[in-house]
């Protein structure tokens, strides 16, 4: 089977899909290769992520992928969801047919983006992390 039961499940039901009304980190990011596009919200207290939706106009595994990051970032620091990698994502969904991979990119990017959005709001420097993730994505807007 190309996708595993998890991209299957996280596809067909797929978790904390929505907005959060007032924020606290916004992001938004396009997948140049595709032009498929992600918008994640991210809810922090104390530097703690309480909650996280998304919406995305995209394929079943740019679907799948949110739906597990979104998944893996809550309840987590700001600084261990900065260190969310697109493999561990689709590491946790079982992998991706290789072909795919490059829609998982698009989940770890918006909340880079989500996160430097975050900082900047709070006033305080974007770390390099989030930086790096968002140069290399063409058709990122979180700068
Ligand atoms: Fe565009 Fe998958 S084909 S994100």
């Amino acid at each position: 089977m190309l996708y595993t039961e998890k991209v299957m499940d996280h596809f067909e039901h797929p978790r904390n899909v929505g907005e959060i009304e007032h924020a606290d980190g916004v992001g938004q990011v396009g997948n140049p290769k595709c032009g498929d596009i992600m918008k994640m919200y991210l809810k922090i207290d104390d530097g703690v992520i309480t909650d996280v939706k998304f919406k995305t106009f995209g394929c079943g595994s740019a679907i799948a992928t949110s739906s597990m990051a979104t998944e893996l970032i809550k309840g987590k620091r700001v600084e261990e969801a900065l260190g969310l990698t697109n493999a561990a994502v689709a590491e946790a969904l079982g992998g991706l047919p290789a072909y795919k991979m490059h829609c998982s990119v698009l989940a770890e990017e918006a909340i880079k983006a989500a996160l430097a959005d975050y900082y900047q709001k709070q006033g305080l420097e974007v770390p390099e992390a989030c930086k790096l993730a968002c140069e290399d994505g063409e058709g990122c807007c979180c700068h």
